[in-house]
Formats: C-alpha cells, sequence, structure tokens
C-alpha cells in the first residue's frame, strides 16, 4: 500500500504529523512517501505542483493532502497559487467523486450555531462533482467585450459545462453510495436558469432510473442552502456540481459546528483517492501547535476504507477518535466549558493511545 504524504502549507504539516502517527500504530505495512506542495513548493522549486510530487501521487494508491494555501500567496499570478496544486491533482488524477460527509458528533452538538434539536444525530454526505463545471470549463479569461451591457468594456469570463458522461458517473457514484446508506438523493441544481444544470438535471433523473429502489429528488440550489440551515436532516445524499458543492460543503460542514472534524475523499474511477480534511491551511494558527487534527486523521480512516481496503483498519481509527471526545478531550476550536482543552500533538497522543488500549484490550 503505497501513500503519497503532500502536507503542504500553513497547518497542514502538524495535522498530516498526527496522522502519520495514527497510521503507524495499526499494525499495517505502509510504504509512505512524502512531498512539498502549494507554497512550500513554490517556496522550494517555484511551483505549487512540482513534476516531482504529481509523479509521487500519480503512482500512489492515495494521498494523504493537508491543507495549501497562504494569504501572502495572492498576489501571485494565478497558475502559481497554492490553490493550483489542488486543481492540478484533482485534474491529473481525474479525481471527479468528491465525498464530504457532514456528521454531527454527539458530544459536539453544542459547537453548532444551530439549535441542538436541528443538528443532533446529523449525518449528511455531499457528494460533489470536482472536475468539471465552471472550475475547469473552457474558455475563460478576460478581454474587451463585443456586445453585452456595456461593448467595448473590458470584461471577465468563465464556462460552465458539463458532459454527459461526466454527469453519468457521479450520479452513478451517488445513487450507489445512497443504497449504502437510506436510499435517498437530493440533486442540487438551478435548472430554473442554467442551461448547463437542465441537462444535469435530466442525465441524473435518466440515471434514476436504473435505481428504482433509491428515492430521488431535485432542488434549486438557492432553495437547498436555506433547508440546509431550516432543516438539515431532511438530506441524506446531496449529489451537484462542483461550484453548489464547493459552497453548500462549507456550509453542511459549519452545521456540525466544527469544520475541525470533517475528513474528505475524492475519487477517480479506479479508487485512487486524494484524502484531505475538509477546512483550510488556518495562517493564523499556523505553528502553534492548536490545530485540530482530527479532520486529517479521520481521512486516513477514510483512506483505508474506500482506496486501501481496510475497512477494519479505519473502524478501529473512527472509534479511537469517538473515545477521546468520550474522554472529554478538545482541541480549542470545539472546546466548550467542563471540557479539557489540548492542543494538536495531545489529541494525536489521545488517539494513538486509544488505538494501542482497544488492541491491547481486544
Ligand atoms: C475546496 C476548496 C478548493 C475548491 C480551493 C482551495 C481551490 O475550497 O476544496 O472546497 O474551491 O474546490
Ligand atoms: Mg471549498
Amino acid at each position: 500500500m503505497k501513500i503519497a504524504v503532500l502536507p503542504g502549507d500553513g497547518i497542514g504539516t502538524e495535522i498530516v504529523a498526527e496522522a502519520i502517527r495514527v497510521l503507524e500504530t495499526l499494525d499495517l505495512r505502509f510504504e509512505m512517501e512524502s512531498a512539498l506542495v502549494g507554497g512550500a513548493a513554490y517556496e522550494a522549486h517555484g511551483h505549487p505542483l512540482p513534476e516531482a510530487t504529481l509523479k509521487l501521487a500519480k503512482e500512489a494508491d492515495a494521498v494523504l493532502f493537508g491543507a495549501v494555501g497562504d494569504w501572502k500567496y495572492d498576489k501571485l499570478e494565478r497558475s502559481l497559487r497554492p490553490e493550483q496544486a489542488i486543481l492540478g491533482l484533482r485534474k491529473n488524477l481525474g479525481l471527479f467523486a468528491n465525498f464530504r460527509p457532514a456528521i454531527c458528533y454527539e458530544q459536539l452538538v453544542g459547537a453548532s450555531s444551530l439549535k441542538p434539536e436541528l443538528i443532533s444525530g446529523l449525518d449528511i454526505l455531499i457528494i460533489r462533482e470536482l472536475t468539471g463545471d465552471i472550475y475547469f470549463g473552457q474558455p475563460r479569461g478576460r478581454r474587451t467585450a463585443v456586445d453585452g451591457h456595456f461593448p467595448g468594456a473590458e470584461e471577465a469570463f468563465d464556462t460552465m459545462r458539463y458532459s454527459r458522461p461526466e454527469v453519468e458517473r457521479i450520479a452513478h457514484v451517488a445513487f450507489q453510495a445512497a443504497r449504502k446508506r437510506s436510499k435517498r438523493v437530493t440533486s442540487v441544481d438551478k435548472a430554473n436558469v442554467l442551461e448547463t444544470f437542465q441537462f444535469w438535471k435530466d442525465i441524473v433523473t435518466e440515471v434514476g432510473r436504473e435505481y428504482p429502489d433509491v428515492e430521488l429528488d431535485h432542488m434549486y440550489v438557492d432553495n437547498a442552502a436555506m433547508q440546509l440551515v431550516k432543516a438539515p436532516k431532511k438530506f441524506d445524499v446531496v449529489v451537484t456540481g462542483n461550484m453548489f458543492g464547493d459552497i453548500l460543503s462549507d456550509e453542511a460542514a459549519m452545521l456540525t459546528g466544527s469544520i475541525g472534524m470533517l475528513p474528505s475523499a475524492s475519487l477517480n474511477a479506479s479508487n485512487q483517492g486524494l484524502y484531505e480534511p475538509s477546512h483550510g491551511s488556518a495562517p493564523d494558527i499556523a505553528g502553534k501547535g492548536v490545530a485540530n487534527p482530527l479532520a486529517t486523521i479521520l481521512s486516513a480512516a477514510m483512506m483505508l476504507r474506500f482506496s486501501l481496503n481496510q475497512p477494519e483498519a479505519a473502524d478501529r481509527i473512527e472509534s479511537a477518535v469517538q473515545s477521546v471526545l468520550a474522554q472529554g478531550l478538545r482541541t480549542a476550536d470545539i472546546w466548550s466549558a467542563g471540557t479539557t482543552k489540548v492542543g494538536t500533538r495531545e489529541m494525536g497522543d489521545a488517539v494513538v493511545a486509544a488505538i494501542t488500549k482497544k488492541t491491547i484490550t481486544g
């Protein structure tokens, strides 16, 4: 089992270090190799996704990714900004299916900005298409307008587009995921305005006929944004395009009160995957040893389950995380009165200890 380890920037290095310690606690044999990515790679090699890093990622069974980005790179030309590393990995590895679970841990119900009764027991799976849509659509750029409201003026443009196979394959992913859960899919679109998303809706409906056991409904994205804060537990599997998925997955993450807890997986057609926490590089707290490593540790669990075919090891990590939460240990982002505040390293130690203890006592 070959894992490419790409810690990246900001808190990325701190949290990935803890996930690796957790992986090393399992009695499994991994081949792990690290490389620079994002701002760190730009500093060292002049590019956020150097050839060698991409090669390492391509040759691995899975990529364990930290986070990239820092405000100090905002002025760089777009192709050199840290975010291009993650976009480049998605594109080059064909990682089209992004799984972003939003689970509310019972012990953390109080950390949400929503009323506890709205989110207690919440367990949503957002499936975001990750390699199409306006993110990658060509053409894009700047030019002088020849028509529109201001002919002759400077303008910028991007292209929203989806092909039939792109929509079909993500729809299949969603229906199959729903079969393992409560057999409900909500497809989120903007078919009332956008041609691309009428096409999306038509194709998801067609694919849905192959899954008569799964209930499918459709929702406009604006309504979905509203329903997510009004009655989030009505959702189960949500499938949507790249840009709507970017926005809704952050909203869903925050419902749980703790983006620091949420893992994610991005898979290609051969189940090769990139695993990363749903949160970013948090430059404001980088190097302080206070970041929450649990999203990354849980991403490592997803990696074991989806790409490395080690579901039992994944279960062990997940139950160890439950157990440290039950012990009352909290990093600053999820801390509340009556619980014990710990740093990144101590949280990692606690997860390692919980795994070791379970191993010894069975
Ligand atoms: C995400 C991030 C990325 C995205 C950025 C960093 C390019 O927001 O993974 O959700 O927009 O997809
Ligand atoms: Mg995002």
